[in-house]
Parts: C-alpha cells; sequence; structure tokens
C-alpha cells in the first residue's frame, strides 16, 4: 500500500475521469437513485448468467457467497482469487446489459494489501467484470483509496461483513445500538467521499439503512436491510430455494426448483431402471447397408 495518501476523488469526478463501457454503465446506475429501484443478484456461471442477463436485472454480483452455495466452504473467507477469477470471467463473458462486479475475496486484501490493486486489475482487465466490491475492514478505506486512484470502480459492502465476522460476535444484525449505528454512517460517508459507486448494506436495522440511504448520493443495495434502500440484492441460489443449509429471516424463496430438480432426478432415474429413456428420438442409426456389412462380420449378432 503506498504510504502518502492520495487525495480522495468524489464519484462524480471518478466517473467522469475517464470514458469506457462499464463507466457509462456505472454512471447510469447511480443516475437510478432516487428515481428506480436497483436489483442486483448473485451469480456465479455462464448458464445463469445468460438466462439473468436477459431478464433486465441491474446487478450481476460474482459474490463471494460462491464459496458457500457453489464450492460448500464454510466460510466465504476460504475461496481463493483463482476461484472467483474463473467464476467471474464465465458470468462476464455472458453478459450484455447487466454490471457484473467481482467480490474481491479475503485473501486478496486482507493479509496482503499491496496486492490488492494487482488482483483489481486482473478482474476488471482479465476477467471482465465493471467493478469490484469490497468489504469493510480495518484498512478498508486504504485500500479503496488505492483502487479509486487506480480508476477501479468500486462498490463498497458495510453492516455485516461476512469475510471478517468474528467467530464470537456470529452472523447477526448489525448497527443496533446507536453508537454502532453511527460508526456504520461514518463508514458509508468515507467511503462515499473516497469514490465508490455504491454500497451495500447488509442485516442492518431498517431505520438506519434508511438514514443512511438519504446521507448518501450514491444508491445503497440493501440485504436484510429493510425496504428503503436505493436497491436490493440477494443469493440466486436462495431466491431459487437451492441452497437450504442456512435461511435468515431476509432470504424469499420465489421458487423451490431444489425440489423441482429432485422430482426430475427421479423421473430420470426411473425412466433409465425402467427402460423408458432413451426413446427412438433421442438415439442415432445407422443405414441398413452398413448394418448388413456388420452383421457379415459378427455372424451370430442380430439387429
Ligand atoms: O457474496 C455475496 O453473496 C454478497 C451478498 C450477500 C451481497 O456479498
Amino acid at each position: 500500500m503506498p504510504k502518502k495518501k492520495s487525495k480522495a476523488m468524489n464519484t462524480q469526478e471518478f466517473l467522469s475521469n475517464s470514458g469506457g463501457d462499464s463507466r457509462d454503465r456505472i454512471a447510469r446506475l447511480v443516475s437510478k437513485k432516487g428515481k428506480e429501484r436497483i436489483s442486483m443478484l448473485t451469480c456465479y456461471d455462464y448458464t445463469f448468467a445468460r438466462i439473468l442477463d436477459e431478464t433486465g436485472i441491474d446487478i450481476l454480483l460474482v459474490g463471494d457467497s460462491l464459496a458457500n452455495v457453489v464450492l460448500g466452504m464454510e466460510r466465504t473467507k476460504e475461496i481463493s482469487f483463482r476461484e472467483m477469477f474463473q467464476h467471474t470471467k464465465a458470468v462476464a463473458r455472458a453478459c450484455k446489459n447487466s454490471l457484473v462486479i467481482a467480490d474481491m475475496p479475503y485473501v486478496c486484501y486482507q493479509k496482503n494489501r499491496r496486492k490488492a490493486l494487482y488482483f483489481a486489475q486482473k478482474f476488471i482487465e482479465e476477467a471482465g467484470a465493471d467493478g469490484v466490491k469490497i468489504e469493510w475492514f480495518k484498512y478498508c478505506t486504504e485500500v479503496v483509496r488505492t483502487l479509486i486512484k487506480h480508476n477501479i470502480p468500486v462498490m463498497g459492502h458495510i453492516g455485516l461483513t461476512p469475510q471478517t465476522v468474528g467467530k464470537r460476535s456470529k452472523f447477526r444484525v448489525q448497527g443496533k445500538d446507536s453508537l454502532s449505528a453511527f460508526n456504520l454512517v461514518d463508514h458509508a460517508k468515507v467511503l462515499e467521499e473516497i469514490g465508490i459507486f455504491s454500497v451495500v448494506l447488509e442485516c442492518i436495522p431498517a431505520q438506519l439503512a434508511q438514514l443512511i440511504s438519504a446521507h448518501l448520493n450514491i444508491p445503497t443495495i440493501g440485504i436484510g436491510a429493510g425496504p428503503s434502500c436505493d436497491g436490493q440484492v440477494l443469493v440466486l441460489y436462495d431466491i431459487l430455494g437451492l441452497y437450504k443449509k442456512i435461511t435468515p429471516r431476509f432470504i424469499k424463496v420465489y421458487h423451490d426448483l431444489g425440489a423441482l430438480i429432485e422430482g426430475t432426478v427421479k423421473s430420470f432415474i426411473s425412466e433409465v431402471k425402467e427402460g423408458r429413456f432413451p426413446q427412438e428420438k433421442h438415439s442415432f442409426f445407422m443405414s441398413e447397408e452398413e448394418l448388413r456389412q456388420l452383421e457379415k462380420k459378427y455372424k451370430n449378432f442380430k439387429f
């Protein structure tokens, strides 16, 4: 991390700093504040990204929840840069419309903060993300300042920050008392001053999210933060009923695809066992002439 702190750039200065597709899309997103609510879902692969990109969703977040819901890890901090990079690349490959944001995994900036810029540039320049998201932690402002100075669009993330949540403090609502609420307002304001384009508010009281949203010029995107945020985000596997290991109350299961998948696989198993699949329409056939040649060679075999 450079020792000398650079002058902070606000969001407007940052967005007008250089052109480019991502910059335009981010500027359009920021301009939705107060006019249109923003929709964001996590997405981790090419096939889902193709479907989601056609729906009009504003943002696809390649969240580090990938660690839990796709890779079966206990903590998001276990995920590597390589894993996040591969999945970001797959999502970006499919996206023509939605903004693609890559979650910076813990290893990219916690243990070795100097490398944050290197990894963030890889997400943007090689994986094709439009921006990165960084969860709040002790040296968060230094890292965010460095990225923004190098023209990397950054989305903040405050409140419950799973990468650094202590074993004892667990996954609980943050900012319930006025002192911690003041702190969270401060975090949001500081990050906005540095130049982030948006901020995720995770698991905080609805009133606090309302206060933060009213005090920022950039959009807030809530998850478990009530209805007054400028946008909402949920984990794709949660709304589809695919990941049922943890079910916090802010989740809404829109369709139980888990049950649908189970039923589908059971049908496949019974059709295979009973010889009902595949049928003629699923098979390829040789011509009579070629079959006669085979019969000549394998004399005891009849088709
Ligand atoms: O990784 C993730 O899914 C997230 C969302 C909860 C915002 O960071």
